[in-house]
């Protein structure tokens, strides 16, 4: 049988076996289940009877809000061995898990990585969740995630990459090379066998959602859709991802699962997509919840038709294709389309030639010594400084550190939402970590709300490091909040160690912006830690007791409250400067791209070259960078872009380009940006990607703040 020679070119293997396939096999193709204990029986003897196409890893519909179990080979091998050895055609199953921020090794969640600003970093994290995931039988991850997050009150902003379509879209290409190597291409070589299929989700404008509130309707102009959301899609499908994932809400009045003209049109006919698209949990039934269709046939139908190949966990597909086919609704040629598309997911994935996990390569592959040293420097990268008096770093013969407030003693809090794998037993705690990092030092400690005894430690402590912020379970799915206030009891917290008159370090832990304004004032430093994964505590002691200087950047804007939301720096013009607030001013209370360190840089000499190009020429933005400070650290320099006329409006300024600089004391560097038809074009009135002729401003600096000092000019084409 061609389909099963591996030498056999494999567009010819998928052919051979869909020609082989009854209708039946084909649906049972696109449909992915979950699998507990009481209906293994009835999924094997279907298994049988006509293969699965998928097997989700998860028991629940909020799988990131819950402890999953953990996935055992030999459970996973089972029913794999009914796949391949007892079913007709021997289709082994895809295993689908939300590996979002790693498996064993848990790496900060993906708004930290963003705040690393070190795609080369964040590459090598994903390639190891892969092979980590791998090496436990999962074959597909559902990541990364890719919704632009432009309200924190929304509590999937800690599964992006922030606010911005750059930084997001390069983070998007790296993820997916990390999960599923070097692009290459359809009917290619298969991946690396300690790699995954990547997913791309949720397409698209999901982070929209009105009010914050997870699931809800969302209103996104074509222009925004395309200049902001899109463009970490379209880096995934350039970077080769082999799956979408179709988001739950209703999009400008269609339901992302249910619309051709996002799923066909834009994903495959503009973005040239080639891989297959699976919905989201239910949401192919959820279409009737959305009043689109009348019942799940209609669903099925809706959303197939639309672009969905593969239904996760609703069954309509299952339920009522074979009906839709049969009378005609649905083609035959589209059903095999969307079968050529899983098969060739398969074979890409060698599953025909590996269909089983060797349970000994788990424990030789997870949490090793190198995957924790690169989630430790991945979680030191993200920490982000926001204020500091000259406090830290802390000297390491400080005698009495008080280490207190409610998530000093925690665990899984440092993990973050979304971990299925990761061993909370093998999380350092920050005490432990504080402990191996400055062994000299008495370290009173105090978990848990405001106690006395916390207060007394405070008090008998030469500097105190509050611990402040979010558990895991108050962001991710589903866990949306109206104030971005911290949680109950924290600011009296913050109020009452102030009020003890010792030095108050503030370390917030949290998965989205908090409102800060009154403790940055209380404080004497302020570290944004987020949820820093297995190794955060012990990267956070590396940064708070200066053995890494801190370099992380904000990828989202602070606001000062609530009421300023959406607030995002890459806002457009306005014809009037007065649209301003009675009550606060307009600006973040800190803005995108801020970070300090324990140095000071300075930007000079800000050149560009040539001042003219033609139409599709590139230019270089050049600019000196200085570390002025006394220690040496690493700067983020970021190149911001300003097109002064165009035919629609565009935002005050962009994102372009980023660079990270490790400077010595003193030391100087040039570092240049190169500005081309990619950087300077987008998406025009008539949805087209067009590259405008005109001037064009520049700014390069720290954060978006950057003066925008130098332009050029894009001439006409002749
Ligand atoms: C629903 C979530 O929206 C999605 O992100 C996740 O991948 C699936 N559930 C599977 O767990």
């Amino acid at each position: 049988m061609l389909y099963k020679n591996p030498t056999a070119p494999l567009p010819a293997r998928v052919e051979d076996l869909l020609e082989r396939m009854t209708r039946s096999e084909k649906i049972a193709q696109l449909t992915q289940t979950f699998v507990y204990d009481d209906i293994r029986e009835p999924v094997k003897s279907n298994i049988r009877k006509q293969g699965l196409g998928s097997r989700i890893l998860a028991l629940s519909n909020l799988a990131g809000n819950v402890t999953e179990r953990i996935a055992e080979v030999e459970d996973l091998n089972e029913l794999q061995r009914v796949a391949v050895e007892e079913s007709r055609l021997g289709i082994p199953l895809l295993h689908g898990r939300d590996v979002i921020h790693g498996h064993r090794t848990v790496f900060p969640i993906p708004l930290a990585m963003a705040a690393s600003w070190d795609p080369a970093l964040v590459e090598e994290a994903f390639a190891i969740s892969a092979r980590e995931a791998a090496s436990a039988g999962v074959h597909w991850t559902f990541a990364p995630m890719l919704d632009i997050g432009r309200d924190p009150r929304w509590g999937r902003i800690i599964e992006g990459f922030g606010e911005d379509p750059y930084l997001a879209a390069r983070m998007a290409s790296v993820a997916v090379r990390g999960i599923q190597g070097p692009k290459s291409e359809e009917g290619g070589p298969p991946f690396a066998p300690d790699r995954l299929l990547a997913c791309a989700k949720h397409y698209i404008g999901y982070g929209a959602a009105e009010g914050g509130r997870d699931y809800n309707t969302a209103e996104i102009s074509d222009n925004t859709l395309r200049n902001v959301y899109l463009p970490p899609f379209k880096a995934a499908v350039e970077a080769g991802v082999g799956s979408v994932m179709s988001a739950f809400h209703d999009l400008n009045g269609e339901p992302a699962s249910g619309s051709r003209y996002l799923l066909t049109d834009l994903l495959r006919g503009e973005l040239g997509f080639q891989g297959f698209v699976v919905s989201d949990w239910g949401s192919v039934y959820e279409l009737t919840a959305h009043r689109v269709a009348a019942d799940r046939r209609e669903a099925a139908l809706l959303a197939f038709d639309a672009g969905v190949d593969m239904d996760m966990c609703s069954d309509c597909f299952g339920d009522h294709l074979a009906e839709l086919v049969e009378s005609g609704a649905i083609p035959e040629s589209k059903l095999d389309d969307a079968v050529r598309r899983v098969l060739t997911a398969k074979f890409r994935l060698g599953l025909f030639e590996m269909p089983y996990t060797d349970p000994q390569r788990g424990p030789q592959v997870q949490f090793t010594d190198e995957h924790r040293a690169v989630a430790q420097r991945l979680a030191a990268r993200s920490l982000v400084l926001l204020k500091n008096n000259g406090i830290l770093p802390l000297a390491k013969d400080a005698h009495r550190i008080a280490l207190i407030g409610p998530l000093a003693e925690q665990r899984r809090a440092l993990l973050g939402s979304w971990v299925n794998d990761g061993l909370i037993g093998e999380t350092q705690t920050l005490l432990e970590a504080f402990q191996a990092a400055c062994p000299q030092a008495e370290i009173l400690s105090g978990g848990g709300p405001l106690t006395d005894e916390m207060l007394m430690a405070a008090a008998r402590a030469d500097v105190v490091i509050l611990a402040v912020g979010e558990s895991n379970a108050r962001n991710g799915e589903a866990n949306c909040v109206a104030s971005l206030d911290l949680p109950a009891g924290q600011d009296a917290l913050i109020e009452a160690v102030h009020g003890l008159g010792k030095p108050m370090v503030l370390l917030v832990l949290a998965g989205r912006p908090i409102n800060l304004p009154r403790a940055v004032a209380l404080a004497d430093a302020l570290l944004y830690a987020w949820h820093p994964g297995s190794l955060g505590a012990a990267a956070i002691a590396e940064v708070l007791f200066g053995e890494t200087v801190p370099s992380g950047k904000l990828p989202v804007s602070f606001p000062r409250a609530e009421g300023q939301i959406p607030i995002h720096y890459n806002h457009k013009s306005t014809g009037r400067s007065t649209t301003q607030y009675h009550d606060l001013p307009s600006t973040p209370l800190f803005p995108f791209g801020f970070g300090l360190s324990y140095t000071t840089f300075s930007y000079r000499n800000l050149g560009v070259s040539p001042s003219e190009i033609q139409s599709g020429k590139c230019v270089t933005v050049s600019v000196t960078v200085t570390n002025t400070g006394t220690c040496a650290g690493e700067e983020v320099a970021q190149c911001y872009v300003h097109d002064c006329v165009a035919s629609v409006t565009r935002p005050e300024r962009e994102l372009k380009g980023f660079v990270r600089v490790r400077l010595e004391p003193g030391e100087s560097q040039r570092v240049e940006f190169v500005l081309g038809p990619d950087e300077l074009s987008f998406y025009g009135r008539d949805g087209r990607w067009r590259l405008e002729p005109g001037l064009f401003k520049v700014g390069v600096g720290g954060d978006c703040r950057a003066e925008l000092a130098v332009g050029f000019r894009v001439l006409a084409p002749a």
